[in-house]
């Protein structure tokens, strides 16, 4: 037997015993008469001590031992003349009477501890060292916890978990495929899934009824904080269902994930917006609702009175900022430059100071008076002592723009906490998305998705503002699964591919198995997917997916621990038929 107990275990009520450790030394302090280690495995840190005195061979061994070294410690539990409060096992140690090197340990490249000198590059080159951290340890724990009641929740609602492959051919979601070429079909190629979307809509054709699956989806696309080229989804799909049950099926889930989870209760119904009022009051389709600053409309109350900017500008839209008309000049000359960075496009930012006193001051003075301004905090809500931003140009831009601005402005002032979570629900998305670089229209979900019932008469005169049963769920901005009632209809499905600039012929190529199992009595059906990475990172409080991932790719989608990806040698490249 390697240990009697673990690192993270021993109280008071252990002293007297006898005991075995095993672990990784994480610093060690010597004190002349003692030498002290701290021993550290994943449920802890506990603390050794080696007395020079009494054992002064087992002393000299000890101080040789180099941080990270792996050891088997065997000694009686004593209680600790000076108690550390920090750690559970702070009120004992081990007097230690056996020392076992198990293996050494070359000097890591950076220190192992919470707080560690290690950069992001070195640590994910070291991923395995630097997974050996407790925060680290923490995230991907939380991770588990997440998949493991998912689980829990999905199985006690009648849900299947059922496998579906990973060579496959292409499922248009939207990004690139990555391919992998057959050495058994040479010239032909498999696509890795970007969703298991048709899989699990044949596994409502043949009748299981509730399926879930947490999956591997592999998309090539330009890489950020919440994407990665491989992620994982909490995949689900239903047949005979409306929206309705869905939305109230994973809305269950979500709520008993951050109960069993976080602790984190919601009370009543998650809110629920569609996706024009979303755009509208905050240019975003997963508005963080954390915090109001909601967009106000200023065209009626900007124009002809003379500042061309405005009048020639599709939208003009302004944002109340709650207590910042005292920011400094520097300030506001830094915001304009922030909004004008190329990343977000702005050609300037106009800003109304609404002073304690009732009086407004702003950049366009020029042009508006003072009877003016007070019209525009009227719409944007703006108080005395509170700041307003007001950009413009076409509706689209002016709205991405002030998303960001907007954004910004509440991490400035402190309202994005991380410990507090507010779902939104984000309905009625368009069915289409037109795309001005190529002149054709793209499913703004996928090409499964229905279009709503009392929209359809308006699929041939003007497709694309046909509204989808499309759902998106949202917290704290972050869009963390979406889904739709899915077409059923083999002849909807082909007008939909044709919609989507497919001939009958290349429908029939690619999407010929789907269609023709709606054929043979395809159920109504629906579904969702969540992003698992996404859902996890939100419940820790960051930004970022890569913490939650044991073993992620960088920004520019390498593996630098594995160095992958990586040339493959000729012989392998002519088995597979490539050049
Ligand atoms: P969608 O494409 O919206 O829907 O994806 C569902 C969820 O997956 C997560 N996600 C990602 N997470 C990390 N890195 C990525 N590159 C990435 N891309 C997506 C997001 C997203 O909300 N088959 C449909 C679902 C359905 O209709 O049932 C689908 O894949 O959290």
């Amino acid at each position: 037997m390697y240990r009697t107990h673990n690192c993270g275990e021993l109280r008071t009520a252990h002293i007297g015993q006898e005991v075995t450790l095993a672990g990784w030394v994480q610093r060690s302090k010597d004190l002349g008469g003692i030498t002290f280690l701290d021993l550290r495995d994943r449920y802890g840190i506990t603390q050794l001590a080696f007395n020079m005195d009494e054992q002064p061979e087992l002393c000299q061994q000890a101080r040789k031992l180099g941080r990270e070294f792996v050891i088997q410690a065997t000694g009686k539990v004593i209680e600790r003349s000076s108690k550390n409060t920090k750690i559970p096992t702070g009120e004992i140690e081990i007097i230690v009477t056996t020392l076992t090197v198990l293996n050494a340990a070359k000097l890591p490249p950076f220190t192992i501890e919470d707080d560690t000198d290690g950069g992001d590059e070195l640590r994910m080159q070291y991923r395995y060292l630097d997974m050996r951290r407790n925060p680290v340890q923490q995230k991907l724990r939380l991770r588990n916890q997440v998949a493991l009641e998912t689980r829990k929740y999905m199985d006690s609602q009648g849900f299947w978990d059922v496998e579906t492959p990973y060579l496959i051919k292409s499922t248009p979601e939207g990004a690139r495929d990555f391919v992998v070429p057959s050495r058994m079909n040479q010239g032909e190629f498999y696509a890795l899934p970007q969703s298991p979307q048709t899989f699990k809509q044949l596994l409502m054709v043949s009748g299981f009824d509730r399926y879930y699956q947490i999956v591997k989806c592999f998309r090539d696309e330009d890489l950020r904080a919440d994407r990665q080229p491989e992620f994982t989804q909490i995949d689900c799909e239903m047949a005979f269902v409306e929206q309705e049950d869905i939305l109230n099926m994973f809305e269950g889930l979500i709520k008993h994930l951050f109960s069993t989870v976080r602790g984190v209760i919601f009370e009543g119904d998650f809110p629920r917006m569609t996706y024009a009022e979303a755009m509208e009051k905050y240019g975003s389709d997963k508005p963080d609702i954390r915090f109001g600053m909601e967009f106000a409309s200023l065209n009626a109350l900007t124009q002809n009175k003379g500042f061309q900017v405005f009048d020639d500008a599709e939208a003009v839209i302004g944002i109340a900022v709650p207590g910042a008309a005292e920011y400094t000049r520097k300030q506001l000359d830094e915001l304009t430059e922030w909004v004008k960075r190329p990343q977000i496009g702005a050609k300037g930012l106009v800003y109304v100071k609404c002073n304690a006193d009732g009086t407004f001051k702003s950049s366009v003075d020029k042009f508006y008076s003072e009877a003016d301004l007070k019209t525009w905090a009227e719409a944007t809500g703006a108080q005395a002592g509170d700041l307003i931003f007001v950009l413009s140009g076409g509706l689209d831009k002016a709205r991405k723009q002030m998303n960001e601005l907007r954004l910004h402005m509440g991490t400035q002032l402190g309202l994005r906490n991380p410990d507090v979570f507010k779902p939104l629900w984000v309905l009625d998305f368009p069915l289409l998305e037109w795309d001005e670089e190529h002149n054709r229209f793209h499913a703004m979900h996928h090409p499964f998705t229905s279009p709503k019932p009392e929209d359809m008469h308006l699929i041939d005169s003007n497709p694309g503002i046909v509204r989808a049963n499309a759902y998106d769920l949202a917290v704290n901005g972050v869009e963390l699964g979406g889904g739709s009632i899915r077409i059923h209809d083999r002849d909807l499905q082909a007008r939909m591919f044709e919609l989507l600039g497919f001939t009958p012929e290349q429908a029939q190529a690619q999407f010929g198995f789907l269609m023709n199992a709606f054929e043979f009595g395809a159920p109504p059906h629906g579904g969702l997917a969540f992003g698992l990475d996404r859902l996890v990172a939100t419940m820790g409080g960051s930004d970022s997916i890569r913490d939650y991932i044991a073993f992620p790719k960088n920004n520019s989608g390498r593996d630098t621990m594995i160095d992958a990806p990586s040339a493959i040698d000729d012989a392998q490249l002519k088995e597979l038929g490539l050049k």
